[in-house]
């Protein structure tokens, strides 16, 4: 079979995956560092270690971090490519659609013959969707713990989650979000590239992907 070769993703796109996807991996590593302390916390006298301020630095930079992930991903969603925008990969064109059900075919193996294409499928594009829309309530989040004496983040804090203590348990369950979206997307990216010829993994590094040829 013959193959064509598409430019799917802009060196922004590929900037915001990989800021999005190792900014993930800080803030759930010392997220829950500040949930669940696993190391002894007391200062010990004359020592200038204090761990879970070092974690919460950190923390902050990576959400400083995933936040500008974030809104270059939103302006992608408007002003990006064809494959970036929002309309290549919700289901709410004919195409669109039509792809989506041609994808939970090949998902759950009652066809071998997926509707590739440069972009992300519709399924794909759904669960990235709501990943954006989890990700801005956990920066909201996030924002109104660190700045609890701010009018604007109280105002927003307040109003989506409730008090403090309410926004936090909120930031906490939502981590759970990310580590399952994280775990299931790296088994299906690895199954797809195992399963077709795309280059599917390669493109998230080149922007290159691969699609059958229609002779
Ligand atoms: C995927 C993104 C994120 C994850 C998984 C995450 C995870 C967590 C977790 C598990 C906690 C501990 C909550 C608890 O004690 O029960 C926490 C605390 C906190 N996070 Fe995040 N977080 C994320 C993004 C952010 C962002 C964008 C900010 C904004 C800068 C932020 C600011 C904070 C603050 C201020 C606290 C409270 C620290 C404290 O009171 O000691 N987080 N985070
Ligand atoms: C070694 C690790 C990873 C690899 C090889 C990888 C690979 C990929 C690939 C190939 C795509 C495009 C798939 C498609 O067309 O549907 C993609 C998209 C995506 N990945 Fe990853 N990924 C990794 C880690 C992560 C992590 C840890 C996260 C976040 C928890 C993440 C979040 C995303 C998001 C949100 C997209 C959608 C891109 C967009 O359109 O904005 N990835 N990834």
């Amino acid at each position: 079979m013959q193959y064509e070769r598409h430019q799917a993703w802009s060196v922004l796109l590929r900037l915001f995956h990989w800021a999005f996807a190792l900014s993930i991996v800080v803030l759930v590593t010392t997220g829950l560092y500040i949930h669940f302390p696993w190391t002894n916390t007391m200062i010990i006298d004359g020592s200038t270690n204090f761990p879970v301020a070092t974690m919460r630095y950190i923390h902050f930079i990576a959400g400083f971090i995933f936040t500008a992930a974030l809104l270059t991903r939103l302006y992608l969603l408007l002003f990006g490519n064809r494959q970036e925008q929002f309309r290549d990969f919700l289901p709410i064109t004919p195409r669109n659609i039509k792809n989506l059900f041609a994808t939970l075919k090949y998902y759950l193996y009652l066809s071998d013959e997926g509707d590739h294409r440069p972009g992300h499928n519709a399924l794909a594009g759904i669960v990235y969707f709501v990943t954006f829309l989890v990700a801005l309530v956990q920066i909201i989040s996030g924002f109104y713990l660190l700045y609890p004496e701010s009018a604007f983040w109280q105002k927003w804090g307040v109003l989506l989650l409730g008090p403090q203590q309410q926004g936090r348990r909120f930031h906490y369950l939502l981590m759970w979000y990310f580590i399952f979206f994280a775990a299931t997307h790296l088994y299906i990216v690895i199954w797809n590239d195992a399963r077709s010829k795309e280059g599917l993994i390669s493109s998230i590094f080149t922007g290159t992907k691969y699609t059958p040829k229609k002779i």
